[in-house]
């Protein structure tokens, strides 16, 4: 059987983060959740995931796509691995992984365990040239090239430095190899803990070694600090937005505009500075998005403009307008041809064809038809303190400007609401309905009221 072992038990002290380090995000994603995103699209037989420091965070994260093994203390990397050897059995390799290394891909782990296999290796290290290696474990080699330990940088010596060659901390290794080797690895070194690379010098002159060179560099390089972080984000940035622009998408300042990598974006589409697509949005055929736009999760069919807004978890069908300082939320949906505009929120709604919401609107929990307009400043009061109630509104209704329209409420449709009502009865089809005070006025009055404005 062959395993994956994800080390993630760490706190990841250099992080000064309160997440535990591999929880921290890169593109609003957890770097463990990429790792294991890529080893489900391996042939892996099980995954195991090493937690310690703040382990029901992790496992928060990822459920039950993992088994998982507790490292009761963070005693090192060779003390995380032995913590998971109850779950191996048998003949057949483990992959181990680092948590902290988000963007090893199925291409780097299909390639290094072919590699461990064809090869017939007994351990199998991916390495990576970096111009600075400061930081990573260094590999030493003997005169012939063969690789004969790991030397840590807390505990290289000046020559030693100088290796540009480093560990990047995944390696495949014969189970039972790894199984007996574990108890042999000693904590005299300058931290004082149980470094899984000391497996290498352990068996360099009995096992097959060997090592599996990335050139990707960036997708291997471990991140312990937040300024590593944004390097790694850096070079991920500049790779999507690089492939996305080769594929017809426009892209002005792409430094400015972050897209993660499950995000797809048909051709033809211009995104604008400062803006944030992320999760699994999905952006349609000639549409407009930013300057300064965040999508999350969104859905963005074909000719859609999308200027200044916020959407999450929500879709914009082909041929709406959306923006500037639109927040639409959890399952909304724009209809076509729809003109959503500014400071409009739309919470758990759906619009019908052709409506128009296009100032300072909320609605929610709401269901609601074609060719409706919203007037300025439309409620829908959906909450009482207590409960959220649903409105439902049918086709061409006019809602005047400064409605509140108190939920459950249902509206008929061709119905025309005045403007400043507060509505709180069900309107059937072709309903008018007005609900506000009736205007008083009394003629030559402001004088006597003491309302005198000094003239110019
Ligand atoms: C480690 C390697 C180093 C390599 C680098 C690549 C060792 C001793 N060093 O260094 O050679 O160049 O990765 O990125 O292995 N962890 C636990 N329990 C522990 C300690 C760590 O689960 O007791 C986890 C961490 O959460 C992390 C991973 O193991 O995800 C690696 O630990 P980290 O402290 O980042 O090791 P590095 O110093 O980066
Ligand atoms: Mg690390």
């Amino acid at each position: 059987m062959n395993y994956a072992i994800i080390l993630a038990a760490g706190k990841g002290s250099r992080m000064k983060t309160e997440l535990p380090k591999c929880a921290v995000e890169l593109f609003k994603k957890p770097m463990v959740e990429y790792i294991v995103d890529a080893l489900e699209r391996t042939e892996i037989d099980k995954r195991i995931c090493v937690v310690g420091h703040k382990s029901e965070v992790i496992v928060n994260i990822l459920k039950d796509r993992v088994e998982y093994a507790y490292q009761i203390e963070q005693l090192g990397t060779a003390d995380a691995v032995k913590s998971a050897i109850g779950l191996i059995k048998g003949e057949g390799y483990s992959l181990i992984l680092p948590g902290d290394t988000p963007l090893i891909d199925e291409e780097i782990i299909d390639n290094i365990t072919r590699f461990h296999k064809e090869s017939k290796n007994d351990i199998s290290i991916a390495t990576a040239y970096l111009d600075k290696p400061k930081g990573f474990g260094r590999i030493i080699r003997d005169g012939s090239g063969n690789v004969v330990s790991i030397v840590e940088e807390i505990e290289a010596n000046k020559i030693e430095k100088e290796i540009k060659e480093i560990n990047t901390g995944i390696y495949c290794i014969e189970n039972k190899m790894l199984i007996e080797t574990l108890d042999k690895i000693k904590c005299d070194n300058n931290k004082g803990e149980y470094y899984l690379t000391d497996i290498i010098k352990l068996l360099a002159s009995q096992v097959k070694i060997g090592t599996y060179l990335i050139k990707d560099v960036y997708k291997v390089s471990g991140i312990n600090d937040l300024y590593a972080l944004s390097k790694v984000e850096e070079s991920l940035r500049n790779v999507i937005n690089k492939k996305h622009m080769q594929n017809g998408v426009e892209i002005i300042n792409p430094e400015t505009v972050t897209i993660s990598p499950d995000v797809i974006i048909d051709k033809g589409v211009i995104i604008y500075p400062g803006s944030l697509l992320m999760g699994k949005s999905v952006i349609g055929e000639n549409s407009i998005i930013g300057p300064n736009t965040e999508l999350y999760n969104a859905v963005i069919e074909e000719n859609v403009v999308c200027r200044h807004s916020v959407i999450y978890d929500s879709r914009i069908k082909k041929g709406a307008s959306v923006g500037p300082f639109t927040h639409l939320r959890m399952n909304s949906i724009v209809g076509e041809n729809n003109r959503i505009g500014n400071f409009v929120e739309l919470k758990k709604s759906t619009l019908g064809y052709k409506t128009n919401v296009a100032h300072l609107t909320y609605i929610g929990d709401t269901t609601c038809g074609d060719e409706v307009n919203f007037g300025c400043g439309t409620v829908t009061v959906n909450y009482d303190g207590k409960n959220k109630f649903k409105t439902n509104i049918g086709n061409r209704v006019f809602i005047g400007c400064n409605s509140n329209l108190i939920a459950p409420l249902n509206i008929g449709s061709d119905v025309y609401i005045a403007a400043g009502s507060t509505i709180n009865q069900d309107l059937i089809d072709e309903d008018f309905a007005i609900a506000r005070v009736r205007q008083i006025v009394k003629h030559n009055y402001a004088n006597k009221y003491g309302y005198k404005k000094s003239k110019l």
